[in-house]
């Protein structure tokens, strides 16, 4: 049975991701940073760990705690984000700092700790949630693009780096998902109207589409879109 740890696995998409994984057969590994959560996520047959993504301390006694459990996982789901915004002039540190050590210091870091005994194995799986904002500029999103921006470019070094070592690393670049996440970023009427397909998608959808990529030994080093269209020209 293969074993997936799911970052973020308490809401949203990375909660769909782990009911999906739990349904088609898999161990699940899911982090939540609140101990109601971890019991909610008990509840649901999902092993639930503590990580706080902007400490590295964390991350490392996440590493600790899995290695010494013999669960260091077959898949990464990198999905725990979070996204301010605020006009480019007024970004301060602590909110810039905050978004690019959640979005892309700790995957980088969890990645870097989990790759290794992927590699040693010869099988490993690793998506991480981007957006489309990496490459669709927004108004107020600098920190937050930049931050996915990063995620997608180290994702295809990775992705170079252990294709022969039985290791596929991609990114799902999600348009918009109907999460707490987007609730007061953006008016989700207004927004269906400018979206080809005229929906916003739900976190199951993007389950379905983390899942099928971890099924794949020939996608690696792609960032593939799921966003209704938002990106094609007229
Ligand atoms: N929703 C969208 O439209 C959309 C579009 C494109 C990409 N994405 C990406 O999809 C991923 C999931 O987002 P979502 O929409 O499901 O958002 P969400 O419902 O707001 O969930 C975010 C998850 O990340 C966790 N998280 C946030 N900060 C954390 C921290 N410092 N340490 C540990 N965990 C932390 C949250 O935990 P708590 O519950 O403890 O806060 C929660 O589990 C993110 O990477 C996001 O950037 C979302």
């Amino acid at each position: 049975m293969k074993t997936v740890l799911v970052t973020g696995a308490n809401r949203g998409i990375g909660y769909a991701t782990a009911i999906a994984f739990r349904d088609e057969g898999y161990r699940v590994l899911g982090t939540a940073r609140q101990s109601e959560d971890r019991m909610k996520l008990r509840d649901q047959g999902i092993e639930a760990y503590e990580l706080e993504m902007t400490k590295m301390d964390s991350i490392e006694s996440l590493y600790q705690q899995l290695k010494s459990e013999h669960l260091l996982p077959d898949i990464l789901i990198n999905n725990a984000g979070i996204a301010h915004l605020a006009p480019f002039a007024k970004t301060c540190l602590q909110s810039y700092d905050e978004t690019l050590n959640v979005n892309l210091r700790a995957a980088f870091f969890l990645t870097q700790k989990l790759v290794s005994h992927m590699s040693r194995q010869q099988y490993g799986r690793i998506v991480s949630v981007s957006s489309i904002l990496s490459s669709l500029p927004q108004k107020g999103f600098a920190s937050y693009a930049a931050a996915k921006a990063g995620l997608e470019a180290f994702s295809r070094v990775v992705a170079l780096e252990y294709a022969h070592k039985g290791v596929t690393v991609n990114c799902i670049a999600a348009g918009f998902v109907d999460t707490d996440m987007i609730k007061g970023l953006v008016n989700a009427e207004q927004l269906k109207s400018q979206i080809p397909t005229r929906s916003v998608a739900s976190p199951e959808e993007i389950a379905q589409s983390i899942l099928m990529l971890t099924k794949q030994a020939n996608i690696t080093g792609e960032v593939i879109q799921t966003n209704g269209g938002l990106l094609m020209k007229p």
